[in-house]
């Protein structure tokens, strides 16, 4: 495939950024967006001009590192991580943009690259059990419901790539914040900071500068795990639950 490619660069944080054009031959179907990135930046490499910034890691769909909007939208046009996204997606000629995550508790750190640490706040406040250390527990020392367990494992699967915020239109957290909060309230070792935690991410997720929900559901459309749009309902009760209780 031939194609031609519209990529926001951004020299860093405070430099303005622009739409640059480049166009890329000999592309696979078979390549990942990733692997024709790499294309693309050996070709830029080969030419001395600088390579284009982009955030990955495990390239499985596993970490959550490699978020893009692409032609709009959070990951492109597959539902699933922008590393698992196949050329296979495109044809021939296409024209694609590519921009960085749009959310503003998301800076921009250099052409691709946002600064998602937000999140990594949010679970300092409250994203933990509080456990003794000591030797491991029996393995039935705590049981747990399948049907919570279930739950409880369906929505910790939330890589925190940060695509529900680059989607929404609010730029709210609630579907990442919801999956968290859903995981360890589901749990018994996660009741007895249950109520602290939710005041506490919530508080987190408003001081970050994320926009508040409004049902309107691209989060749940745009993620790679699935998580669904409920887990909102789940963190809005354990919410009105925790300050009726004065907290
Ligand atoms: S809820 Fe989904 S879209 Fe949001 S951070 Fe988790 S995996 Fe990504
Ligand atoms: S690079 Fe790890 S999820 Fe895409």
């Amino acid at each position: 495939m031939n194609l031609t490619l519209n990529i926001w660069r951004q020299a860093n944080a405070n430099a303005k950024g622009a739409m640059h054009r480049y166009s890329l031959e000999g592309v696979s179907e078979d390549m990942s967006f990733l692997e024709m990135l790499d294309v693309l930046n050996e070709q830029l490499n080969a030419k001395g001009e600088e390579p284009v910034a982009f955030d990955s890691d495990c390239r499985e769909g596993i970490c959550g590192m490699c978020g893009l909007m692409i032609n709009g939208q959070a990951h492109g046009p597959e539902v699933t991580t922008t590393c698992q996204l196949h050329m296979r997606s495109f044809k021939d000629g296409d024209e694609i943009t590519v921009e960085p995550w749009r959310a503003d508790p998301f800076p921009v750190v250099k052409d691709l690259v946002v600064d998602r640490s937000a999140f990594d706040r949010m679970i300092q406040n409250g994203g933990f059990i509080s456990a003794n250390t000591g030797s491991a527990p029996d393995a039935h020392a705590a049981p747990v419901e399948k049907k919570l367990a279930d739950l409880a494992f369906d929505v910790a699967t939330c890589i925190g790539c940060g695509a529900c915020v680059a989607a929404c239109p609010n730029g709210s957290a609630s579907l990442f914040l919801g999956a968290k909060i859903t995981h360890l309230g589901s749990l018994p070792q996660g009741q007895p900071e249950r109520d602290t935690r939710v005041v506490s991410m919530v508080g987190q997720h408003d001081a970050e500068g994320f926009g508040g929900c409004t049902n309107i559901g691209e989060c749940a459309s745009a993620c790679p795990k699935e998580i669904p749009l409920d887990v909102i309902s789940r963190l809005n009760k354990d919410l009105r639950t925790a300050m009726a209780q004065g907290y």
